[in-house]
């Protein structure tokens, strides 16, 4: 993992501050604004997506969108509460192109999310989940240091060095892409692999 720099984030307000002010890659020029991560302090899971889109930079929140919703759903179809989670993102600005007046997601380059990456453990070490899930391929290079590609590791836990545990899974804007008629079954799938991290919430 790449050396962080020397600063010390103690709360959620200052990781917001600081990554409102991070110019370590360019896109933090082009956003409207750092969207860091939301929910329960010492959740037995957080969540980690890829980046936030056109709606989680202009409200500010994450996964407040179309994706966003969809992953609501699926907490709730596989048994897990929402609010008993932590859910963010590897890297905390939006990127996109301007196409008119639309602006379109753009997937972040590797180099940008190892520059966020220390953003990211901040947030772990003050969050301290039980667990982690990777929402799709971004996710997962962001939290195991490493190339970890979704089809072959999905509903699969992974450990990284400090002895968490990643639940490797698709990224729900994924499941928006998927052609209608075998839009049911991939859901299904997706709760599937969130299944996994059930038993993290039973008492
Ligand atoms: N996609 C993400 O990865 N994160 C969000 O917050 C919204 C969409």
């Amino acid at each position: 993992m790449p050396e962080r720099p020397d600063h010390r984030i103690t709360s959620l307000a200052a990781l917001r501050a600081a990554t409102m002010a991070c110019r370590e890659c360019p896109i933090g020029e082009i956003a409207t604004q750092s969207v860091i991560g939301e929910g329960r302090l010492q959740a037995p899971l957080m969540l980690v997506g890829e980046q936030p889109g056109d709606q989680e930079d202009l409200q500010g929140h994450p996964f407040v969108g179309p994706a966003g919703k969809l992953l609501a759903r699926a907490l709730q179809a596989a048994g897990i509460p929402r609010e008993q989670t932590f859910v963010s993102n590897a890297v905390k600005h939006f990127k996109f192109e301007l196409r008119g007046k639309r602006r379109i997601h753009k997937s972040p380059a590797v180099r940008e999310i190892a520059a966020c990456q220390h953003w990211l453990e901040d947030e772990i070490a003050l969050v301290r989940p039980g667990a982690l899930v990777a929402l799709g391929a971004t996710a997962a290079r962001s939290l195991l240091g490493r190339a970890t590609p979704v089809n072959a590791n999905r509903g699969q836990w992974l450990p990284r060095p400090d002895g968490l545990q990643v639940l490797v899974t698709l990224h729900p804007s994924a499941l928006l892409r998927v052609d209608p008629e075998d839009r049911e079954a991939a859901f299904e799938a997706f709760v599937h692999d969130l299944r996994q991290a059930q038993r993290l919430f039973r008492s």
